[in-house]
């Protein structure tokens, strides 16, 4: 089966520092979770980066550092995986969700201002599979408002837009490090903020509520274990270090798909010209007429691994039976976008030729 990524990691590289953690004993709060918590600070241009479980655990935490819960409304793009809307329920606050561009996939900023309400407490954007275009806009917005604003950047590490990293734009920033993310720990994620208050909450917050001075602990908060052990920050730590030249080669191998598969009406995400995407995912909106989940079984008969784009969040079950839906981009999206595979290990024309013969029959 070709895969649809594959970890850019290897254990030959790993070995020797998981060989230290074991012979030092220090498998939590050792000396690789500040050397990765630094690198991707270092890497996104943030201030301050703080390490958790997952995007689901760091996106918990930002909710958390804002007071979001009952009484409360979260904007937040209708196009993503569950798990950025989950968050806000679990919070006891009320999703609002915003429909998307056919184009980028992302946040439409004139849904953002048709859904502000007085009880909008924050809005959260999702750099849809990699993508942050139009984050810029959205952040004018939330400032003309006062409203804070999460980015759901779970996959968008390296991604930027006019220069500056996803990490570096939204008031809280939100990654996953999950396997089918091309920057992987296992499971792991990261929130970068640029508020020093902002960041002292987090250090009480994600140390069980503790402060401490000269080495001792005063728990002046209560707080949450989120931490990601040595072991998989060494993972991190490797990959960030060649990051730039995987999104490069993502970037190429797009460019070669877009060629072979434009002509048979097959359209790419699109990117605003001032964007860089990680390309972490690399989605087609399939042409009228093909039927897409039918698309998806005979690729994988022929040996080929793919998936839908990702889903409406408005349109699963859980949130239709509670807020209802309405047929929308995003809703369109989930019936017509199919993910391809990319990473370096891929033979395009074979994926391209069996698109080609079940397309046309
Ligand atoms: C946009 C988005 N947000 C959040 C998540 C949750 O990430 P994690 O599995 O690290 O909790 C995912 C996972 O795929 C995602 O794609």
């Amino acid at each position: 089966m070709i895969r649809l990524i594959k970890p850019y990691i290897s254990f030959a590289e790993v070995q020797d520092d998981f060989k230290n953690i074991f012979d030092s004993g220090y498998f939590t709060k050792g000396s690789y979770v500040d050397q990765f918590r630094n690198s991707i600070a270092e890497y996104v241009g943030a201030r301050h980066a703080f390490l958790t479980t997952s995007a689901t655990t760091a996106l918990t935490m930002a909710l958390k550092l804002l007071d979001v819960g009952s009484g409360d409304e979260v904007i937040v793009s209708d196009f993503s995986f569950p798990a950025t809307v989950n968050v806000i329920e679990d919070a006891g606050a009320t999703p609002v969700f915003a429909d998307v561009s056919l184009n980028t996939f992302n946040m439409l900023p004139e849904e953002l201002e048709r859904k502000l309400s007085a009880k909008t407490k924050a809005v959260m954007f999702v750099d849809a599979l990699g993508n942050p275009s139009g984050i810029h806009r959205i952040k004018e917005i939330c400032t003309e408002n006062n409203l804070p604003l999460i980015e759901d950047a779970a996959c968008a590490i390296g991604s930027s837009e006019f220069n500056v990293k996803c990490g570096n734009i939204a008031d809280i920033t939100c990654f996953s490090f999950h396997p089918r993310k091309l920057l992987t720990t296992g499971e792991g994620g990261a929130l970068t903020v640029n508020d020093d208050s902002f960041g002292q909450t987090l250090n009480i917050k994600l140390n069980h509520g503790a402060s401490f001075h000269d080495g001792k602990a005063e728990f002046v908060d209560y707080g949450y274990n989120y931490r990601l052990p040595d072991l998989q920050c060494v993972m991190g730590i490797k990959q960030i270090e060649k990051l730039n030249s995987i999104i490069l080669s993502r970037n190429e191998i797009r460019n070669q798909y877009i060629e072979s598969l434009n002509p048979m009406g097959f359209v790419e995400q699109k990117l605003h010209n001032n964007v860089e995407s990680n390309v972490q995912s690399l989605v087609f909106t399939v042409p009228e007429g093909v039927n897409r989940d039918a698309l998806i079984i005979q690729l994988s008969k022929k040996g080929v691994e793919s998936t839908l784009g990702t889903y409406c969040l408005s349109n699963t079950t859980y949130y239709r039976k509670k807020y209802n839906s309405v047929q929308s981009n995003a809703s369109y999206l989930e019936q017509q976008t199919i993910t391809l595979p990319c990473h370096d290990d891929l033979d395009i024309d074979y994926i391209v030729e069996s698109i080609e013969q079940i397309v046309n029959g």
